[in-house]
């Protein structure tokens, strides 16, 4: 049975809502962040959301001997991997960056897991590694491409550890593709907190929303799609970390690697998360169509038959819990964790 799990990159947007799972399922959780992307408040949030401890150590997981030293202080039975730099775009500008810092943190991992005998990993990947789709809804067979160097990180990883995983005796893995994931705990007390004027759809309309941006901007409205605006498998993050526990059991149970979609299986368009958001929020959200944002796919949802055949995990939550769960966590904290 898993008992103590080492979450990387916890401290993150997906990490911190696991943690929080973990721990209300009675794992035993050691966090590792580098707060270069997150805060220190958040390990507290998690704590006050569960009424639980956790062990918080500030390091970067490219750092081999004080990873090495979370391995000799803790009995820890699995890693669930978040740790890593996400922003499409900066990956484009910054690629060795993101190559050094994504792969290093990977590589680094499971050779610390490999000299303490920890054989079981849940790691954070992207539908990003399917690129340009062929068709909709995709199955975890689809082709892999990528269209930029955080999507590369992400494929690469993905293969490090299929390889790993063949090398390694009783070693099991499963690679979890992510959807686009939104929404916040219901709590209010964690959710996303991006860097600047947002890149991704819902964290821009939450500012709309807020009064800090004055509308949102359509990146095209000539998709060939229902109303021409891009379509997206949005995802509560909630349900996505439950997916962890899933992944976690079913690692403790089963040998070998195994990618897995975690998505509704819904495509909803730009027009229809506004819609959605202004029921929910009761808010009006201006928006005007721009141009397309390049490297924009039309339409992207997930076939997410594996994971519940495999795993026995769905979505539960629909758009109008994520738009106001989001909305929520941004009327409570107006500057996100603000530190
Ligand atoms: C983006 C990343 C993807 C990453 C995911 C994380 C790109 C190209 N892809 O996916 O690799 O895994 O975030 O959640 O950045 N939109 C607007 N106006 C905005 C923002 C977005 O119209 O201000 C539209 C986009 O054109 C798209 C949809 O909203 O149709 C969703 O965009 P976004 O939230 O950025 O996610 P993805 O592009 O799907």
């Amino acid at each position: 049975m898993v008992k103590t799990v080492l979450v990387t990159g916890g401290a993150g947007f997906i990490g911190s809502h696991t943690c929080v799972e973990l721990l209300e399922s009675n794992i035993s959780v050691i966090c590792v962040d580098d707060l270069s992307n997150s805060k220190q408040s958040v390990v507290d949030r998690i704590k006050s959301i569960t009424g639980k401890e956790l062990s918080f150590h500030k390091l970067n997981v490219c750092d081999e001997t004080q990873l090495d030293r979370i391995f000799e202080m803790y009995d820890i039975d699995a890693v669930i991997h978040f740790a890593g730099y996400k922003a499409v775009g900066q990956s484009v500008e910054k690629p060795l960056m993101y190559y050094q810092n994504n792969l290093n943190s990977t590589i680094t991992l499971l050779k610390c897991m490999a000299k303490h005998n920890v054989n079981r990993i849940v790691f954070s990947s992207s539908a990003t590694v399917y690129g340009v789709p062929k068709v909709v809804p995709m199955n975890e067979t689809a082709d892999t491409w990528c269209t930029n160097p955080y999507g590369w990180t992400k494929y690469m990883s993905e293969q490090i550890i299929k390889d790993w995983c063949v090398a390694t005796p009783n070693a099991s893995a499963i690679l979890l593709r992510y959807f686009n994931p939104i929404g916040a705990h219901f709590s209010g007390l964690i959710g996303e907190d991006p860097n600047g004027i947002p890149n991704n759809l819902l964290p821009y309309i939450c500012q709309v929303a807020a009064g800090k941006l004055e509308y949102l901007r359509v990146f095209g409205d000539d998709y060939d799609t229902a109303d021409g605006t891009g379509v997206r498998d949005y995802i509560h993050v909630v349900d996505l970390a439950k997916g962890h526990l899933k992944a976690l059991e079913y690692i403790d149970a089963n040998k070998g690697c195994q990618c897995v979609n975690l998505g509704t299986g819904k495509g909803y368009s730009v027009l229809d998360v506004v819609k959605a958001y202004q029921t929910a929020c009761g808010i009006d959200i201006p928006y005007r169509i721009y141009p397309r944002r390049s490297g924009d796919i039309a339409t992207s949802y997930a076939d997410p038959k594996k994971a519940y055949e495999l795993l026995g995990w769905k979505a539960e939550r629909d758009l109008n819990d994520m738009c106001a769960s989001a909305y929520n966590w941004q009327k409570m904290n107006p500057n996100g964790y603000g530190d």
